[in-house]
Order: C-alpha cells, then structure tokens, then sequence
C-alpha cells in the first residue's frame, strides 16, 4: 500500500509568472540622538544594520544621517537613537511648492507607507513641527496632510503621533526638507517604563553609558543611587550580566525600580537594595562596572547634599572595585564630581563627555579603576 503523507502535500502547478524583485529603495534616514552621543548612535546604527545603511559624510550635532535600503521596521528598536525619520528633501524655493501636485503625492505616499508599518489605529493624532507653522501655507499643509491620514491634528508635540517636519536643509543650501517620524512616540519611550520617577535618566543615554563600559557576560555591575532603575535595566538589555546591583535610600524610588524591571521581563535578574551607597555591605574589590546618575542637586538632593555625597560615594565605589574596574557616572554637578576625583588615586579619569538633553547639559565621567 502506498504511504499516505500527512500532512497531505498539493502537486505545485508551474507558475507562468516573473519572479518578483523585492528590491527596497534606499531612502534617507535621520536620528535624533542626544548632542554629544553622535558617534555612539552611528555605531549602533552600522553595527546593526551592517550592510544595508550607510552613514552621511554630513555630520550636525544632535542627529545621525544615514541611508538605508531594508524596511523601516528594523529602525524601531535602536537603544541609542531617541527617535528616527525619513527625510525627503525638495528642491523647491518656499515650503509652498510642497503642495504642488506631484511632490504632495509623493509626501503623502510617503506618509502612507509608515503608517502601514504599524498596526490599524496606532496612530490616532498628527503634528507639524516647522518654523512658521502659523502661516497659511504651513497651515494648509498640517490640514491636508492630518486629513489624508485620517488624523487629528493637535498642536503640542509631545500628543502627536505621527510627526512631520519640515525645515531648511540644516547644512545650509537650498531647498526644504520634510522629516517624518517613524514611530508614534518617540524610541527613547521604552515600553518597561511603567513607573516614572522624578529625575529619571533618558533610557537612550543610560544605553549608551552601558555601552561605553564595554559590556561583559561575566560582569559584576555595580548602580549605586539606583532610582527607578534606568541604568540596570539598559545595561541588562545591552548585554547580559553575571550580577546586576542597584540601590536607592528612597523607597519609592526602589518600588518604582521594581515595577519597571519586573515589566522588562528583569524581576529575577535585577537585584535592588535599600543601602545607603556609601555604605554598602558589598565585599572589598567585588565589583567589574560601576554606572551611576548621581543626584544632580536640582530635582533630586541639593548642592549642600552632594558635597557631603560625591566624596564619600567615590571612595565607597573605590572599594568594592576591582582593579581596571570600569566606571561611568553622569552628573551635572561636573566642578564638584571633578574636584573629588582630583583629590583621590583610585579612579582614573579616562573620558568626559559633554551631553546635552532637554535644556540641561550633564557630564558621562569614565573612569578606570587604577591597581592600587
Ligand atoms: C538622579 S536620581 C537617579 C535616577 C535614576 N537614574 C533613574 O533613572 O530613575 C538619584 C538617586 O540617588 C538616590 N540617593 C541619593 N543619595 C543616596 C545615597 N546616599 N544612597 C543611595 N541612594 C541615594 C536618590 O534617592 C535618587 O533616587
């Protein structure tokens, strides 16, 4: 008896059809990143894209350019990156050219097509970011573009979804660009985010501070001054970890930690403790990474505080480093965090690097953790 396959196959008719070519267009992308973590978000974008992107000789500070011919899609998890957008750029003289018949329908396909990366309903609300955003035409183009989407427009930035800009080429020369979001909320939005602490770190940056410590499987991570745990659970999303440690006095602060890690699917990894951090029951030279957002003195703690805080906290991390520990710290208390580390031999300063985010302008400290 012939054996009967299960589950039963259907002989294949020849197709007459062409194969398709899935070729997808290189387009022009452009990231937002924090001012001063430009060569780290390039980074993550030719790492991990490889070969499909390619990184702009124009370099502005606070975005990364790129081209890149896989689908928009891949762009949306890129942990350095606060938000990514497509750039078309017109060679026209006033931003009233762009309602012209033939560039409106290539904006508005355009529009479309990010709009189809997404699920149905995602996007419920549209906003036009542009200088002259009052002018008649800028009017007319935020009016026809929300209704082509079938959005409502609304006139705050941080309540639109679908974002357009539109602007002068930055780098000077002529012409208008318009840039569209590719998520509806910006990528420094993390979905673990359920707790939002005052002070919190931006999760972008808290990445790229993990990063620059040069992550290890086998490392012992040390955050003192933990707070809703931004920096553990970044730095557990870059790497893995042989231990994660945070610790915060405030227990809010701690509970806030808990409820984010436990929504990063991190509840058994991440350990936090209600220690004062410059006293910790940590063995002696036990620690490989330090990562810590020290009280900046404004929102949490005050100048007066961190006087008293920043010495003690550097010895402390002193002591349960390793030798050739790494350490990055991020402050905008830089005269202080500079005059204590002057003072002492047990850090090396190896890198300041100068970040500015949302009105203010701290500093990442890295530092090494000498032999003796
Ligand atoms: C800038 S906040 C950290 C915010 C955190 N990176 C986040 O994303 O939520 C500084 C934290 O240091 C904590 N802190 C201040 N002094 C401390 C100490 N001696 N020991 C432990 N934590 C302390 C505060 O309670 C506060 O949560």
């Amino acid at each position: 008896m012939k054996r009967r396959r299960y589950p039963p196959t259907r002989k294949k008719r020849r197709s007459t059809r062409q194969p398709v070519a899935h070729t997808i267009p290189a387009m022009t992308y452009e990231a937002d990143v924090a001012d001063g973590l430009e060569a780290i978000a390039a980074h993550e974008i030719v790492t991990r894209l490889g070969a499909h992107a390619h990184l702009d000789p124009v370099t502005l500070r606070g975005m990364v350019r790129f081209t890149f011919t896989g689908v928009p899609s891949m762009l949306f998890n890129l942990d350095t990156i606060l938000a990514v957008f497509q750039l078309h750029r017109f060679d026209v003289p006033r931003p009233r050219a762009l309602l012209g018949d033939q560039n409106w329908r290539t904006l508005c396909a355009a529009a479309e097509r990010i709009m189809r990366c997404h699920p149905r309903g995602l996007f419920q609300t549209f906003y036009l970011s542009a200088a002259g955003a009052r002018t008649a035409t800028m009017q007319r183009i935020a009016e026809g573009m929300a209704h082509h989407l079938g959005l409502r427009r609304v006139h705050t930035p941080d309540e639109g979804h679908f974002l357009m800009r539109i602007r002068r080429p930055p780098e000077g020369g002529a012409g208008w660009d318009v840039l569209f979001r590719l998520t509806p909320r910006p990528l420094s939005a993390r979905a673990w985010r359920v707790c939002n602490y005052p002070g919190a770190l931006n999760a972008t940056v808290a990445h790229a501070m993990a990063l620059m410590t040069s992550p290890h499987r086998e490392d012992i991570i040390f955050n003192p001054c933990c707070g809703s745990g931004t920096l553990l659970i970044e730095r557990a999303r870059a790497a893995p970890a042989a231990r994660l440690i945070g610790c915060d006095m405030a227990s809010g602060a701690l509970e806030c930690a808990r409820q984010n890690a436990a929504t990063a699917g991190m509840a058994d990894i991440v350990q936090l403790e209600p220690w004062d951090a410059c006293r910790t029951p940590l063995p002696e030279k036990s620690v490989d990474v330090l990562l810590g957002d020290l009280p900046f003195g404004g929102l949490v703690g005050s100048h007066a505080e961190n006087e008293q805080l920043y010495p003690a906290l550097v010895q402390e991390m002193a002591r349960v480093a390793r030798p050739g520990a790494r350490c990055a710290l991020i402050t905008h208390e830089v005269r202080l965090l500079s005059t204590v580390l002057d003072a002492q031999q047990a850090w090396r300063i190896e890198q300041i690097i100068k970040v500015s985010l949302g009105g203010l302008h701290p500093r990442i400290f890295l530092l090494r953790r000498t032999e003796w």
